[in-house]
């Protein structure tokens, strides 16, 4: 490792330092979920893993309004989240026939697309800030945060 290479490092770390000092964490890194041909029709979704947390791409139906938890990629709209219950952390089941997800711990109650429909859990189901890089749709971070 040369100098340049060794001042790079260490600022590096000096920036995660910082970051972790103020309460923040380091931003994940992106994760390639899946081609939007991979979710054939509305609804139809895919597990994957993001930050070290369960998580499930979901194909939805055309937002009446633009929103930014859903990216549209090549004709196709779809919405990330991560399906770790933000009441107290258990991880949710995938959603059922009628396209709920209801938490199997305290009973929260979320939407298919991880919006939230009934406590205890204060808050939608954390989305995923999702792109479309070369053809492929990629988690890169998370929305709220
Ligand atoms: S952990 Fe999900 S409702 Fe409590």
């Amino acid at each position: 490792m040369n100098r340049r290479e060794v001042g790079k490092t260490l600022l590096a770390g000096l920036l995660a330092l910082g970051a972790a000092g103020r309460g923040q964490t380091p931003a994940p890194a992106p994760v390639r979920i899946a081609e939007p041909g991979q979710l054939p029709e509305v609804w139809a979704d895919l597990e994957f893993r993001f930050a070290g947390q369960p998580c499930l791409l979901v194909r939805v139906p055309p937002p009446s309004q633009p929103s930014p938890r859903v990216l549209e990629a090549q004709g196709v709209f779809l919405t990330a989240f991560s399906r770790v219950c933000p009441h107290a952390g258990c991880t949710v089941p995938l959603p059922d026939q009628q396209r709920f997800i209801e938490c199997g711990c305290h009973g929260s109650r979320f939407q298919a697309d991880g919006l939230r429909v009934a406590g205890p859990a204060p808050t939608d189901l954390l989305a995923i800030r999702l792109e479309l890089r070369e053809g492929a749709v990629w988690a890169v971070g998370w929305l709220d945060a």
